[in-house]
């Protein structure tokens, strides 16, 4: 990985090579901490932060889901960030908050253990390989399900919760695929591993619902907008891994994928990007970088 000059840990910026914890740190142990997942882009007008204000929210509200006490106001950790963007000049790239649980205390629980942030940027280009934005990624149905409600709440984005997307993603990779789609404990789809997902028939576009387990993703709010800008029906409905298999189009959203079409499910062939896939993907790519009047207020400068 491309590495930068510093890292910003509970409000001092610290070089990168020395930006380290205690080794019995609770979130180590027990996966209890937070994450976001936020994309600067370099502009003409300046550098782009895709919405970061909505995903400090985010990241204060899977906090809350945990019982993780943020010390830090979503405006602080907001300066904090761009702070941290100036000071180690990142083009275009990744940033990651993560608020973690402490060295303090041993033992599943953490309540003892102080709350901690840091935040670190790195340049990050393609997510799966470069050429997937136009021809798409293979992906299959993960025998492992997602995590619902009752075990862990995929409203948050915890840590912990990402070894279950770990798990489908290594089996995906071992299997030959770039990806997995998880199914929660109905059967009905939910969503990739850290990337939500778009169906597209006879030109209604249908995406599964929060409910279903689906991370509240913010690029797949702001897709179900711009689609529907666009003018398309937007549906959020439950869908069966046989409505992937029979899509016109599929795609995928999420900050480190941004929209990547998916050209096949369980060897099932969709195609290479389609029409309506590729209109969307271009809005976006306008969109995240501040370029389109209606969503001005989601690109926050440095
Ligand atoms: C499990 C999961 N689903 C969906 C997404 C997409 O969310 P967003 O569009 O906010 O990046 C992510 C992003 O990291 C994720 O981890």
């Amino acid at each position: 990985m491309q590495t930068v000059s510093k890292i910003w840990m509970d409000g001092e910026l610290v070089d990168w090579d020395k930006a380290q914890v205690h080794v019995l740190t609770h979130a180590l142990h027990y996966g209890t901490a937070v994450l976001e997942g936020i994309r600067v882009y370099s502009t003409d007008q300046g550098r782009v932060v895709f919405r970061l204000t909505d995903h400090i929210k985010r990241l204060a509200d899977s906090s809350k889901l945990i019982a993780l006490d943020l010390k830090y106001s979503v405006d602080e950790l907001v300066e904090a960030t761009k702070t941290l963007l100036r000071e180690t000049g990142l083009e275009e790239g990744y940033v990651r908050p993560l608020v973690y649980r402490g060295f303090g205390e041993m033992g599943v629980n953490p309540l003892n253990n102080p709350t901690q942030v840091l935040i670190a940027c790195w340049p990050w280009g393609a997510y799966h390989s470069p050429e997937a934005a136009e021809k798409g990624i293979r992906v299959c149905v993960s025998s492992w399900e997602r995590i619902n409600d009752n075990s862990l709440p995929p409203a948050s984005k915890t840590t912990a919760n990402y070894m279950n997307s770990a798990l489908a993603k290594i089996d995906s990779l071992r299997a030959g695929f770039e990806d997995a789609i998880m199914l929660n404990n109905q059967g009905f789809v939910t969503e990739a591993t850290a990337m939500n997902l778009f169906s597209v028939k006879d030109g209604v576009i249908t995406t599964p619902p929060l409910s279903s387990g689906a991370l509240r993703g913010l690029r797949r709010d702001a897709a179900i907008k711009v689609a529907r800008d666009l003018g398309y029906d937007v549906k959020e409905e439950n869908l069966r891994r046989t409505d992937l298999y029979l899509s016109d189009e599929l795609f995928a959203t999420g900050t480190a994928a941004e929209v990547t079409p998916i050209r096949s499910v369980d060897d099932r062939v969709i195609g290479p990007r389609g029409p309506i896939t590729a209109q969307i993907q271009g809005t976006m790519s306008d969109v995240v970088r501040g370029r389109v009047d209606k969503y001005k207020d989601w690109a926050e400068y440095v």
